[in-house]
């Protein structure tokens, strides 16, 4: 399966890391092997600050029948171009789940709207990295 990321998330480590810790993206990449092969799934780690490439990403994941973990970062708030390509995913009858390090809910107002989770097949947040693991769970079981 495809675990996409979305803008800054390139930053992880570096950023802010009161509020996504102190893993880097390398780290994610390396743990998305690892929960992989513990679950026995084949998961291919990716992140892009354009939000075209990110769409182009999810009609891939249409066109080759691949469930998808998507962290759409700062697109999740306002990207109807991304909804409108999740929602590809999930009307094409394969699985889609939003993830957030973060919970959105708790920080600022204009992240408590997402426009990709009505169309998500479940959002899992809060849990930091573990929210990618915890994903990969639920599309693995
Ligand atoms: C995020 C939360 C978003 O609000 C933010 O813009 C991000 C990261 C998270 O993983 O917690 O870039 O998606």
């Amino acid at each position: 399966m495809l675990l996409l990321n979305g803008p800054n998330l390139g930053r992880l480590g570096v950023r802010e890391p009161d509020v996504y810790g102190a893993l880097s993206y390398a780290d994610l990449v390396e743990a998305g092997a690892r929960w992989g092969s513990e679950l026995g799934l084949e998961v291919e780690v990716r992140q892009t600050d354009d939000e075209t490439e990110l769409v182009h990403w999810l009609h891939e994941a249409v066109d080759t029948r691949t469930d998808v973990v998507l962290n759409p970062a700062a697109f999740t708030h306002y990207s109807y171009a991304l909804r409108d390509a999740a929602a590809q995913v999930t009307k094409g009858g394969l699985r889609l789940v939003e993830v957030h390090i973060s919970n959105p809910y708790a920080r600022e107002e204009f992240r408590h709207l997402s426009v990709v989770g009505p169309v998500a097949t479940g959002t899992v947040a809060g849990f930091g990295f573990d929210s990618y693991r915890l994903a990969l769970i639920a599309l693995a079981g």
